[in-house]
């Protein structure tokens, strides 16, 4: 990787929970994402790729480091607050930025104790709709980022961007465009169709494609599959790379979501992609692509 100002990092769905919840914070709409963990998907999941991953962080020293969601299992104030003690970890709120996921909102909570605990990593206001969307500009890039995160009832994931957020950023993407900065929106559930199955899409997919189709964007990432995939979209104002990252902390036999991380740097007019898994002990670099911007 260059060592060069212009390299940001995706990572996405940590799932980070604790062993022993309150029963009456888990014996409701919680129970079965609760179980499911307990005795399926947790024993998949471990810390050791997200530790490691924050020293690799260090070494790099991006400009962004972008996380597409889902750093909390079960959206409990005791995961929101072991997320807000890593993203201290991983770096200052001028360089970690998050957008939430669908069990970040697992089940309504006071906003004191979970999302406030996150600050400036989350960005500025008291309540999701008045942060996003949330652009950041750094030299010739602009990360927008957007929440889709809303509360589900199993076994449903679904997320929801509102049509507040969706005027907000139609506008945005057409300011930004006129400045000809490269635009990274970042959101925690894949912004195409037939990527995930209804039951975990987004609820106005179909509005925020048609925004991203006619206004533009350069970089789309995403999450919340828990799969790798990559993919060029032609819209009417141009190409637009779309990119999903599986879980950081995924340890399981499924190669497809093997923890990775991604890390972008820009050289000139071309978008480098470097591909970073996890290889049992440490992260080893998978592949690289380069694409014209
Ligand atoms: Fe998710």
């Amino acid at each position: 990787m260059l060592a060069s100002s212009k390299v940001f990092l995706h990572v996405s769905d940590w799932h980070l929970t604790i062993l022993h919840p309150r029963w009456s914070k888990v014996f409701n709409r919680r129970l079965l994402g609760y179980l499911r963990w307990r005795w399926l998907r947790g024993k998949k999941h471990a810390l050791l790729p997200l530790e490691r991953f924050l020293l690799l962080a260090k070494s790099i020293s991006p400009e962004k480091i972008l996380i597409t969601g889902d750093l909390t299992h079960l959206g409990l104030p005791e995961e929101f607050e072991k997320a807000r003690e890593y993203l201290i970890r991983l770096g200052p709120p001028e360089v970690v930025s998050v957008v939430p996921g669908n069990h970040d909102s697992y089940a309504p909570e006071p906003w004191e104790e979970t999302y406030a605990r996150w600050g400036a990593y989350l960005g500025e206001g008291s309540s999701l709709e008045e942060i996003f969307p949330r652009v950041e500009v750094r030299g010739p890039l602009a990360f927008i980022g957007l929440s889709t995160a809303c509360p589900n009832f199993p076994p449903f994931a679904r997320g929801s961007l509102g049509k507040s957020q969706l005027l907000k950023l139609s506008s945005l993407l057409r300011e930004i465009g006129k400045e000809r900065l490269l635009r990274v929106v970042y959101l925690h559930h894949p912004p195409l169709e037939g990527v995930v199955s209804k039951r975990k899409a987004l609820k106005d997919l179909k509005a925020l494609q048609e925004i991203l189709y006619h206004y533009g964007a350069e970089i789309i990432l995403y999450g919340h599959t828990h799969k790798s995939f990559r993919h060029i979209w032609e819209t009417a104002y141009g190409k637009c790379l779309v990119f999903g990252v599986p879980s950081l902390t995924y340890v399981g036999s499924n190669f497809k979501r093997r923890a990775r991380f991604y890390a972008f740097t820009l050289q000139g007019k071309e978008l480098v992609l470097e591909s970073f898994i996890w290889q049992g002990k440490d992260f080893a670099k998978e592949f690289y692509l380069t694409y014209a911007i």
